[in-house]
């Protein structure tokens, strides 16, 4: 039996957990691995700290607050679970020079850091969807071309966009994420989409090996969303969600491009994704030959992303290095934003007059933009209140859209900016 000594950095949310399902799970991996996996120090801020989680103890003899005492065990494998970028990136770093096997679910450091991102002794599947393997699937078990990776990979605003199709206003929905543990006090990182951001410009650089910045990709967060919107979107058969998604798009001889995104989406009511609900994260996978894959689970805390983690131990443990990556920059490979072609969903306030519905058809159809449905719902009491007009278009292209609803804006019947959402195909 191979005896394997773990140590690990940071014990909070996700740290806690791993100890206490390494001790749980020790016997039933010495019997399916042959490994005996054994925890031999933890480095804390506060070692004085009584730790405790679901009933487990944290062995107080494991604590410790030197980095060199972590070291001095002689681990075979550093597990970093601290979160602050320049403290891991020193850490890990010193670990990697000292020979060791690291593994780390930190997605933000592996987003900026190119040294630590493409090191094959670095392993990371619990930085993108935490419990749920995404980065496994694709790398070991889908030897196919894959063209497209769509998911929901942030349960805050999974929980808020669910909430809202049961009737909770946005601001509620958003309190209830923040009391039940799923948001920060500061949403601010989930809600604009950021988090999402850093997960899919990590995917996309361990697919396509296209290493591009969270900043330089389509990012929408869901604070514009109203309860009017998800309404509609239920009433012709749609759920809104945010998704992250990558797409690879070749036409015949032309060079790759790849479109990627993170945004709210209006999604069939009947698709794996729109049935992903509360917190829960989901991905599904595209490739030439596969197919469909699609994979739902718990995107994130420390019970689903320890086990994550776990397999990154044992996959560490059997010697084996992760394949080398090769980045390249994203120069001229993403699509123009302005070029990508969708249907889309439109909301625009307007007074409530007889001819307002023939004067926004007429900018959308001198840009090209042809209307698949129009609502028009309620009425305004007097002239100055407004009525929202629902439209879905057919596909067209983006700079075609929002050049319609410019135009749109500008008219003497319509109050206030046009919001749209596009709507995702499968
Ligand atoms: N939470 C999740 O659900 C989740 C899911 C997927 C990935 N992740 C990633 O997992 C990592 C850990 O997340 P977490 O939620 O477990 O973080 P956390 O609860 O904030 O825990 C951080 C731990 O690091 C220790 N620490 C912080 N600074 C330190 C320093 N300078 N020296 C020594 N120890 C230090 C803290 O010690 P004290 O306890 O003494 O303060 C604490 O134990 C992050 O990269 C996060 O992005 C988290």
């Amino acid at each position: 039996m191979k005896k394997v000594k773990v140590g690990i950095l940071g014990c909070g949310n996700v740290g806690k957990y791993l100890i206490k399902n390494l001790f749980e799970l020790r016997e039933l991996i010495k019997e399916k691995e042959k490994l005996d996996l054994e925890v031999i120090k933890v480095l804390v801020r506060d070692g004085k700290k009584s730790r405790t989680v679901d009933g487990f103890k944290i062995p107080q003899q494991l604590l410790t607050t030197s980095f060199s005492e972590v070291m001095n065990t002689s681990p075979d494998i550093v597990v970093e679970l601290i979160g602050d970028v320049e403290v891991s990136r020193t850490f890990i770093k010193r670990c990697l020079e000292e020979g060791k096997k690291v593994v780390t679910a930190n997605k933000f450091l592996l987003t900026i850091d190119d040294e630590i991102f493409t090191n094959e002794n670095v392993f990371f599947d619990a930085s993108v969807g935490g419990g749920i393997p995404i980065i496994r699937t694709i790398e070991k078990a889908v030897p196919d071309e894959i063209t497209e990776i769509t998911g929901i990979l942030n349960g805050t605003t999974n929980f808020i966009l669910s909430s809202m199709e049961d009737g909770m206003e946005f601001s509620r929905a958003l309190e209830l994420a923040q009391k039940m543990g799923y948001a920060e006090p500061e949403p601010s990182f989930d809600i604009s989409g950021l988090d999402a951001s850093q997960k899919i410009c990590l995917l996309a650089a361990i697919i396509f090996g296209i290493r591009v910045k969270p900043e330089n990709i389509i990012r929408e967060g869901i604070s514009s969303i109203e309860m009017i919107d998800v309404e509609f979107a239920k009433e012709f058969g749609y759920s809104i969600k945010s998704i992250a998604t990558i797409k690879k798009k070749k036409k015949s001889n032309a060079e790759e491009k790849f479109e990627i995104a993170v945004y709210p989406v209006l999604i069939s009511r009947d698709s794996h994704l729109a049935q992903t609900k509360g917190n829960l994260n989901a991905v599904t996978i595209k490739g030439r030959r596969i197919g469909e894959l699609f994979l739902k689970g718990e995107g994130a805390g420390g019970n689903p992303t320890s086990i994550s983690i776990i397999a990154d131990i044992i996959e560490a443990s059997k010697g084996s290095k992760r394949d080398k990556r090769r980045i390249f920059p994203p120069d001229g490979k993403l699509i123009n934003p302005e070029d990508i072609y969708s249907k889309f969903y439109v909301r625009i306030e307007v007074v409530d007059k007889p001819g307002v519905l023939a004067k926004i058809a007429d900018s959308f159809g001198k840009n090209m933009v042809s209307i698949e449905s129009v609502l028009q719902k309620g009425r305004g009491v007097g002239e100055e209140k407004g009525v929202p007009i629902f439209i879905i278009t057919h596909e067209t292209k983006e700079s075609n859209l929002k050049k319609a609803l410019e135009i749109c804006s500008k008219l003497d019947v319509v109050l206030g900016a046009p919001f749209f959402l596009r709507i995702y195909q499968e």
